[in-house]
């Protein structure tokens, strides 16, 4: 049986910014359920959902205070089940975010865990053996709270202050109070994270996004004791839930991949060079044509030639984290971006909002946002009140608005034949009406030069072969092809030529062939 990954293409929902049902500002459950027909008619048949947990909201959910009861801000358990359902109605999957590496200090493990009697969960957080032994000090560990808490010790947290970390255990344990990965308060830890997962899995969610997946073993440089944590966590859902899926946020696939993720994330961290094609002073997609995708490349065709086989890599359109791409590249430049996104090996992810080109605001934080706010502002739908995202006063939105008088809207964007809206449709269905093009195709890149354009690749199942020509630059390029043309079967701006062994292309333009080899 093949499985669901192959075909999917994945949608981001922040929840607190989608759809509000309720009228209380706030996006909910019931609001993404009613929104479904809409994501598939875009394309996307798979999402990935933001934490939906009970939370104190200091890290916009991501400082879980129970991980197996929704918040009520969104709905409740049922709801969620029943999104579920809907999704699978319609041939859709959903993934929930795993946060393995902290709680909130509001999780009542946490505060079992700040007495300072002996409990259950005392060994359930990083905590040294004194308050005058700061676990920040450690290899490692980023930060600690000291001082707040009965216990005679400081506690390790994982992000931000107000997000103890869980304690798997350190891959070398140099000090008493450090549990090895094998003690009995890591495994236990672990097995409760399984069971978490359980929780979901059995309700019907088809998988997870791993939020911080590097970070669960401490002193663990080389991730070798984190990965042989996370291949025992996929060994357990390989027995138990065969068809879910672990998709990680790590940025290193020869290393998530090998730790058993179906997928890794690349990032606006880590060594993938991600940010030189979207997010910086000269993106490759800018027409400009001064950007660079040649080091992207170089490592990407490391990472695949590692990693092929053993899972897949996904590029994002954006995430909650990263500033939108609409800050950097207009709606035609977009356009070429996603001809790229959405034929490239992996199951692409949009990032609500970016298939109109949702501008980044610039925004006071909220819920821990800082400058990671101006891209969760709440869904532009249409022209009614809160552009159709709420009936609520405007001032109680969970942020702000775009105010500007051409912000778009779902509802123009779906109108006008020519809009990016309307491209990304297209792709989607084109992608999945070519088996080369799917999520386990291979890829080849056939002309990739530093500092020069078009970029040009091969996509093939085996049988059919799909050359992908992109030139977001403005300027006409050519380049060596020695492929045999076919059938068009896509084309942005100028229609490109293939002749005596070369490409032509005309400024800012796309096309996709059948070829021969
Ligand atoms: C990564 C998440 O994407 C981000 O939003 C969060 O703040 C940190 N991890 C901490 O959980």
């Amino acid at each position: 049986m093949k499985h669901w990954l192959e075909q999917s293409i994945f949608y981001e929902i922040y929840p607190q910014s989608f759809h509000d049902s309720n009228g209380d500002g706030i996006g909910d459950i019931a609001g993404i359920i009613a929104k479904l027909d809409y994501i598939c008619d875009l394309g996307c048949n798979a999402l990935w959902l933001n934490p939906c947990y009970l939370s104190p909201f200091g890290d916009a959910g991501y400082d879980v205070a129970d991980y197996c009861l929704v918040a009520p801000r969104y709905g409740t358990n049922e709801d969620l089940v029943h999104l579920f359902e809907e999704a699978h109605a319609r041939d859709m999957h959903v993934i929930l975010d795993l946060v393995p590496g902290h709680t909130s200090i509001e999780h009542p493990w946490f505060q079992e865990s700040c007495k300072d009697t002996k409990n259950e969960y005392s060994g359930r957080y990083i905590w040294t053996d004194s308050i005058w032994t700061d676990a920040a000090q450690f290899d490692g560990i980023t930060g600690s709270l000291r001082g707040l808490y009965p216990r005679d010790g400081s506690v390790a947290v994982n992000f931000f202050s107000n997000q103890p970390a869980l304690n798997y255990g350190f891959a070398n344990p140099t000090e008493a109070w450090q549990s090895s990965v094998d003690s009995e308060e890591a495994l236990a830890t672990r097995q409760a994270m399984k069971e978490i997962m359980a929780f979901w899995l059995s309700k019907g969610c088809d998988g997870f996004r791993v939020d911080m997946a590097a970070s669960l073993v401490k002193n663990d440089s080389e991730s070798i004791e984190t990965i042989r944590l996370w291949q025992d966590i996929r060994k357990f859902l390989d027995e138990s839930y065969p068809q879910s899926v672990l998709i990680s946020e790590w940025g290193e696939p020869n290393k998530s991949l090998m730790a058993g993720f179906h997928m890794d994330f690349l990032l606006h961290f880590g060594p993938s060079h991600y940010m030189d094609l979207f997010r910086c002073e000269n993106p490759y997609f800018c027409k400009e044509g001064k950007g660079n995708a040649y080091e992207f490349v170089k490592t990407y065709r490391e990472n695949y030639e590692l990693t092929n086989g053993k899972g897949l890599i996904c590029i994002p359109s954006g995430n909650h984290d990263m500033e939108r791409i609409r800050q950097y590249l207009d709606e035609e430049e977009l356009k070429l971006v996603f001809a790229f996104l959405l034929t490239m090996p992996g199951a692409p992810f949009i990032y609500y909002g970016d298939e109109i080109g949702m501008r980044h605001l610039d925004l006071p934080s909220v819920e821990g946002g800082y400058n990671r706010t101006g891209a969760r502002t709440p869904m532009q739908w249409n022209n009614e009140k809160n552009y159709g995202f709420s009936t609520a006063d405007t001032e109680k939105l969970y942020t702000p608005q775009d105010l500007s008088e051409d912000a778009p809207t779902v509802s123009a964007k779906m109108r006008d034949e020519n809009s990016l809206w309307k491209e990304i449709q297209k792709l989607c269905r084109l992608r999945k009406g070519f088996s080369a093009l799917s999520a386990f195709g291979t890829v080849r890149f056939v002309y990739c030069e530093p500092e020069s354009y078009p970029l040009v690749y091969l996509r093939t199942d085996g049988t059919e072969k799909i050359l992908i020509a992109l030139n977001p630059s403005e300027k006409e390029v050519e380049c060596i092809c020695p492929y045999q043309p076919k059938e068009v079967i896509y084309t942005l701006g100028e229609p490109f030529k293939m002749s005596d062994g070369k490409l032509f292309m005309s400024g800012q333009s796309a096309g996709m062939i059948q070829v021969d080899e």
